[in-house]
C-alpha cells in the first residue's frame, strides 16, 4: 500500500500536489467565484462574523497560524490561533459572531473536540477543517470544510498540513468575497496563485530531494537545530522544527526570526545548524531584508546556515551553506512550498539514523485522550 515508496511519509509528501489540488477542486464555480454551499452556514451568519478563533494542536495549529496572516489581511477581522488544550481551560471571549475554526486531520483529537464543545456551549458557531469524513469533530461541528488529502498514515503529518492551509485560504477568500473586503479581481488573482501551487510543489519534489538527502547526510550528527522565519515563514519554522524532533529525535526550537536578539541568539555557537525560511526578495520586500540581516547575525557567530529560499536569491547565495530552492510565488503562498524540503529533511535525517519514520517512538497518529 506504500505504492513503491519505502515509507508512508515519503509517499504522503509526494501526494502534496494532489492534496492541494483536490482540496481546491469543486469549490470554485465556472466564473471563478468561491462556492461553499456544502458548508451550510447561512450567508447572513457568515457575513456577521467579527472574529475567528482557530483551535487545533500540533501541525494543525501551525496551519492555523499561517491562515491567520492571510485571513486578517483579506477579511480585516481578528484571527486568534490557540492550542485547543489551552483554549478550553481559560475563559475565552466567545459571542454568536465568533467563528471558531477547529482544524484536525484525524477529526478525533480529544483536546480539539473538547474545545469545539466548549465553543458551541458558549453559542459560537464552529467550522471544522478536517481530513476524515464522518469523524467526531466534523460530526459535532456546525459546518465542515473537508480537506481532500486522502488518508494520512504516517504519524508525522505532511500532506494534511498543505491541505489545511488550502482549505483555510478558501474560507478566508470566501469571507472576503461575502464581506467585500477584497476586490473581485484580486480574489481571482489570489485564487489563480493558489491554483498554481500544486505545480510549484511538484517542482520542488522533482528537483530538491537529492539536495535534501545530501544535507541530511551532512547534518546527521548535529545535536540541535534552530528554525527561524518571519510572517508566514514563522509557523513554517515551527513546523520544520516539530517534524525534526518528532521523527529524527533531534532537539529543535522554532522561533520568529525577529526574536533572535531577544534571547535565542545566545544559543548560536560555532557550527550550530540554523534553518532560515527566507521570504521572496522581489518588490524590495522589507521582510526579506530583515531575514537576511538575521542570517548575517548568526553567520557572524559561526552558525551553519540552511536556507529555504526563492530561486535566484543572490543574498541567500552569499551567506547560506545549504540552500533548498523554491519557485517564485507570492509570500502568502510560500508556506505550501517552503514546508516541503523541511519535511524531506526530517524524513531523511530519521532514515540516516535508522529510525522508523512512519512510527516514531512515544507518539500516536491521533491523540484521543486528554
Ligand atoms: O489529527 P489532528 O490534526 O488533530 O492532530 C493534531 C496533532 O496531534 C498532530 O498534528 C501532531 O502534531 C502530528 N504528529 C504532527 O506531525
Amino acid at each position: 500500500e506504500k505504492g513503491g515508496w519505502d515509507s508512508f511519509m515519503d509517499k504522503e509528501i509526494h501526494e502534496e500536489p494532489a492534496a492541494v489540488q483536490r482540496t481546491l477542486f469543486g469549490r470554485l464555480d465556472d466564473e471563478g467565484n468561491i462556492n461553499l454551499d456544502e458548508v451550510r452556514i447561512d450567508e447572513h451568519d457568515f457575513r456577521a462574523i467579527d472574529k475567528i478563533i482557530v483551535v487545533a494542536c500540533g501541525t494543525a495549529s501551525y496551519a492555523g497560524m499561517v491562515a491567520k496572516y492571510a485571513i486578517e489581511h483579506w477579511v480585516r477581522i481578528p484571527v486568534e490561533v490557540e492550542l485547543a488544550h489551552e483554549f478550553r481551560y481559560r475563559d475565552p471571549i466567545l459571542t454568536p459572531r465568533t467563528l471558531v475554526v477547529a482544524i484536525s486531520q484525524s477529526g478525533e483529537t480529544m483536546d480539539t473536540l473538547m474545545a469545539l464543545r466548549h465553543a458551541r456551549e458558549q453559542g459560537s458557531k464552529v467550522l471544522a477543517i478536517c481530513n476524515t469524513q464522518g469523524a467526531s469533530i466534523p460530526r459535532e461541528a456546525d459546518a465542515v470544510l473537508y480537506t481532500h488529502a486522502g488518508p494520512e498514515v504516517a504519524v508525522a503529518s505532511t500532506k494534511a498540513f498543505v491541505a489545511q492551509i488550502t482549505a483555510a485560504y478558501i474560507l478566508g477568500l470566501y469571507l472576503a468575497q461575502l464581506k467585500g473586503t477584497v476586490f473581485r479581481d484580486e480574489i481571482h488573482q489570489t485564487l489563480d496563485s493558489l491554483k498554481a501551487m500544486p505545480q510549484k510543489i511538484q517542482q520542488v519534489l522533482d528537483t530538491q530531494p537529492p539536495r535534501v538527502a545530501k544535507a541530511a547526510e551532512q547534518l546527521a550528527d548535529a545535536n540541535s537545530f534552530l528554525f527561524l522565519g518571519r510572517h508566514v515563514g514563522y509557523p513554517v519554522a515551527l513546523e520544520g522544527a516539530l517534524k525534526l524532533k518528532e521523527i529524527a529525535y533531534t532537539f529543535t526550537e522554532g522561533f520568529a526570526a525577529g526574536e533572535l536578539k531577544h534571547g535565542p541568539i545566545a544559543l548560536v555557537d560555532e557550527g550550530e545548524p540554523v534553518v532560515f525560511i527566507v521570504p521572496p526578495a522581489r518588490g524590495r520586500n522589507i521582510l526579506h531584508a530583515k531575514v537576511i540581516s538575521g542570517i548575517e547575525e548568526v553567520k557572524a557567530r559561526g552558525a551553519f546556515i540552511i536556507a529555504v529560499a526563492e530561486e535566484g536569491d543572490k543574498d541567500v547565495e552569499r551567506y547560506a551553506d545549504i540552500i533548498f530552492w523554491r519557485p517564485q510565488c507570492p509570500t502568502l503562498m510560500s508556506p505550501l512550498v517552503d514546508v516541503v524540503p523541511l519535511q524531506l529533511l526530517a524524513m531523511d535525517m530519521a532514515k540516516q539514523k535508522g529510525y522508523d519514520v512512519d512510527k516514531p517512538r512515544n507518539l500516536a497518529k491521533s491523540v484521543t485522550v486528554e
